[in-house]
């Protein structure tokens, strides 16, 4: 195996396509041009769907080669592990109803083997293995074909693993367009097996995948089902980091030389921070630490410093995004004792690490600075008066004779002032305190319920940052709730509720199919309430008090003594256990997609919040 640097495997890649009659493209911009799906580019075919569809031909011809600077969040809790960023680069070959699958794997094997040297017993691959009835609507074959074809190129049938769709299927989440099965190509990094069921896909670290092949011939259309595209495309993408890593034996994606400089950064900054935040954290959350900080800083600064431009930290859509990924890079750098003004060197040395392959970074590293450092800066007034808050708790407790603090109140200090619960407990710990850690856990986990719903897309999906896209259809829900009440009455109570990251779903009472004019009054109303910027607030009482307050709940429901009342403006009560976003105007425009009968009396509507 060759131990590659990335400006070196992005050359040998390109020109190894461009010697099989590809023509290399530029990559795209990191904020989608024309795609309301999507808050960043996560995938190579974004771009490219047009072209992907047949809508037009792509002037460069049918064989396309590039990389693609990419975004996808929604593995952010996973960041820090040896595989897992929230910023990669993508190597794409494509075939826009030019060869398909023999040409595409074989080529991927050559270039794997013979190229980059990989052994073919160190490859595992997977294939989309069928799904439905022969006959029967909806059935979609095994992809038999792709089997015989990586057989033929010496990979035994038991390295080769047929995989449903969650594993095997690629196309945008969610959403309409072309897509098809896919095989994924995974380096066996030698370690022992998790378990008896640990294979290509398991999330244990023993297979890494770096290279999918895409065989984009079905479209998604908008019943969610697939038919045929009447074109045979093939869409690639090769992670850059992760191939770099497993080519130089590197332990993790961060200990690579792409991320060298970035990391002796951290390590050269750490102690500059004031006394009171530099924390002992073990030897391991100290390692995590730095690579979140690496990865989100690498994320921040591309996306500021993007030739289309236009995203600042802020609160909705891809601005909050953004600020998140930095507020979350601040607080690891407090743990670590790394002082104010580290964004802004962290962007200088990535600028410098990556400007001569993407010149925007140096065009634009003025204004990234600016923005930088003044989210850095709001930030840490905000975690500021986070310590302030934990300080009364510790008092308190002091004045009580108490030494644990609950966990309903480290889910607070963590909850509205962002303090990590790491923080408490250090701070904690050098007073002589304890935190109740389940109760945190506990509290968290209620919160989290709602952010799972669609955690099936993994390396794949990604497109938003599932929770808070999750969170603010939860806040849409209780508007459209009201706006029911307003527009046909209080007979219009919810039935039932539920949210993905693509769409809401509201049951509620109602004897026949809303006409034209109620659904655009509703959407009306709701579009308005958001645009007016309404806080929501929240406090806890008992259901009783809820109730003679006017709230709506699901009174058949069990509630526990406390309940928490959410309240938006006076528009708004419910009992609820949340979240919500902070204010209304977090949330884009409200669209119903459908209002339709659920069962006897009861009519369904399903909506989407659009990106602002
Ligand atoms: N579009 C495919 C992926 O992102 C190649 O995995």
């Amino acid at each position: 195996m060759k131990n590659l640097t990335a400006d070196q495997l992005r050359e040998m890649y390109l020109s190894f396509f461009e010697s099989k009659g590809h023509k290399r493209i530029p990559g795209a911009s990191v904020i989608p041009e024309n795609d309301p799906t999507v808050l960043f580019t996560t995938a190579g075919m974004h771009p490219l769907v047009p072209y992907l569809m047949g809508a037009m031909e792509h002037p460069a011809g049918t064989r396309l080669t590039d990389v693609q600077k990419c975004v996808r969040t929604g593995d952010i809790d996973e960041v820090g592990d040896a595989a897992h960023l929230t910023f990669f680069e993508m190597l794409g070959n494509w075939s826009l109803n030019d060869y398909f699958k023999k040409e595409a794997i074989s080529w991927s094997f050559e270039f794997l083997t013979k190229h980059l040297g990989f052994s073919p017993d160190q490859l595992s691959v997977t294939v989309f293995r069928g799904e439905g009835r022969e006959g029967e609507s909806g059935y979609i074959p095994a992809d038999e074909e792709a089997v015989e074809i990586w057989k033929s190129m010496g990979i035994p049938d038991e390295r080769i693993f047929r995989l449903p769709r969650e594993d095997n299927w690629w196309g945008p989440a969610g959403t309409t367009g072309p897509c098809g099965p896919d095989t994924e190509m995974f380096i066996d990094t030698g370690k022992e097996k998790c378990g008896p069921e640990c294979r290509p896909g398991c999330h244990c670290g023993k297979y890494i995948e770096i290279w999918n092949d895409v065989f984009m011939q079905y479209n998604k259309n908008a019943e969610g089902k697939f038919e045929p595209l009447g074109r045979h495309n093939v869409d690639t993408g090769m992670g850059v980091e992760r191939t770099i890593c497993m080519m130089s034996g590197a332990p993790t994606v961060y200990d690579t030389e792409i991320f060298a400089p970035i990391m002796a950064k951290i390590d050269e900054l750490r102690g500059t921070g004031s006394g009171e935040q530099g924390t002992d954290l073990g030897e391991e959350e100290t390692l995590r630490a730095r690579r979140i900080i690496a990865d989100h800083m690498r994320t921040a600064t591309f996306i500021l410093c993007d030739p289309k431009g236009g995203v600042k930290p802020g609160n909705i859509g891809a601005n909050y995004v953004l600020r998140r990924l930095i507020r979350r890079a601040v607080r690891y750098a407090r743990m670590l004792g790394i002082g104010e003004g580290f964004t802004v060197k962290l962007a200088e040395t990535i600028c410098e690490k990556y400007s001569h392959v993407y010149p925007e970074l140096k065009a634009n590293l003025e204004q990234c600075r600016i923005d930088l450092e003044a989210e850095e800066r709001r930030f840490n007034a905000t975690l500021d008066k986070g310590e302030a808050m934990y300080r009364k708790v510790a008092e308190q407790l002091k004045l009580h004779n108490q030494t644990q603090i609950s966990g309903k109140t480290a889910f607070k200090l963590y909850d509205t002032f962002g303090f990590p619960l790491e923080m408490t407990v250090e701070m904690a710990t050098k007073d002589g305190l304890t935190v109740d850690k389940e109760g945190f856990d506990e509290a968290n986990r209620k919160h989290q319920e709602l952010s799972r719903t669609t955690s099936a897309g993994s390396f794949k999906a990604g497109l938003q940052d599932n929770s808070e896209v999750v969170t603010r259809m939860h806040t849409a829900t209780h508007l459209l709730h009201a706006a029911l009440h307003k527009v046909l009455g209080p007979t219009a109570n919810q039935k039932g509720s539920n949210i993905t990251a693509e769409r809401l779903r509201f049951d509620f009472t109602w004897p026949e199919p809303m006409t034209a004019e109620q659904k655009a009054e509703v959407e009306k109303l709701v579009n308005q309430w958001i645009k007016d910027a309404i806080p929501v607030t929240k406090k806890m009482t008992t259901v009783e008090e809820a109730k003679a307050e006017g709230a709506m709940a699901l009174f058949g429901s069990k509630y526990g003594d406390q309940v928490s009342l959410y309240s938006i403006g006076d528009i708004s009560k419910e009992i609820c256990c949340g979240p919500h976003v902070e204010n209304t105007s977090e949330l884009g425009s409200f669209k119903i997609q459908k209002e339709q009968s659920s069962s006897a009396g009861v009519r369904r509507i399903k909506a989407v919040i659009g990106n602002m």
